[in-house]
């Protein structure tokens, strides 16, 4: 029904959004069973690693902004490309997130084991459910975007954006870092978000007259400033992937 699987899957963002946050979130507050930690183990947690490639790694750029400013816990995003040749300074405290729509970029996987081989507790966030890097890590989130057929990523990099502000939200309740009202708060504004992104979708004229206006640009540059910058840096990749 769809010109091609992107646009499919772009309009698909509303329902996976909300597949990924749905089964998060019980009775207004999160529970991720998934994770396995204790508030203990979170509390503990010293500094967090994240390591991915290409959009999932502009997600961890997002996500470090998110963790920084909401659980003020220090954050690393490393293309897994770097971490793996870098020989990372890792500490027992530390929490390793791997981020992947596919669980099989070979730099990816290879900076998991390189983690676990330091023994460091790994977090993979996944879409692809069995693929290499859930059955490796420590611990596994599913993003439930359900399959990605289109090269460039859509659906499932927002999938990815929303577990890693469950995650940092929790995170952030759990160290203290943000009241129960602004917990709650949050949670809401996240629920709100399907129906936004529809808006957004539904406004289908809008944006084809907008791009027929830039159609012709020769260049273009994506400006903006800290989770703008990590959006800006997305928005560029896709732009050069898909023109
Ligand atoms: C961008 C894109 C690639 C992937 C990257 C990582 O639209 O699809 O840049 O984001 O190759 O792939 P995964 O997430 O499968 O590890």
């Amino acid at each position: 029904g769809y010109e091609h699987f992107m646009l499919k899957e772009m309009y698909e963002q509303p329902k996976t959004v909300r597949d990924t946050l749905s089964p998060r979130i019980k009775d207004g507050k999160i529970e991720i069973e998934e994770l396995g930690m204790t508030d203990e183990e979170i509390r503990a947690i010293n500094r967090i690693h994240i390591v991915a490639c290409g959009s999932a790694y502009h997600t961890g750029v997002t996500a470090k902004y998110v963790f920084e400013g909401m659980a003020r816990i220090p954050v690393e995003v490393d293309l897994a490309s770097e971490f793996r040749y870098r020989n990372p300074i890792l500490d027992a405290n530390d929490l390793v997130i791997i981020i992947s729509q596919s669980g099989e970029t070979a730099d990816s996987l290879a900076a998991l084991r390189e983690a676990k081989e330091q023994g460091i507790k790994t977090l993979g966030i996944v879409n692809v459910v069995g693929s290499s890097i859930a059955r490796e890590a420590d611990k596994v989130m599913y993003t439930w975007a359900g399959p990605e057929i289109a090269v460039a990523t859509t659906k499932a990099y927002s999938t990815q954006m929303m577990a890693s502000y469950v995650l940092a939200i929790q995170f952030a309740l759990v160290r203290e870092q943000i009241t129960e009202e602004q917990y709650t708060g949050y949670i809401k504004e996240l629920q709100t978000l399907p129906e936004k992104i529809q808006r957004i979708i539904d406004d289908k004229e809008r944006i084809q007259w907008f791009a027929s206006k830039q159609a012709n640009a020769h260049d273009t540059f994506f400006v903006g400033r800290g989770i703008d910058y990590a959006i800006s840096m997305e928005g560029s990749l896709k732009m050069k992937e898909v023109s």
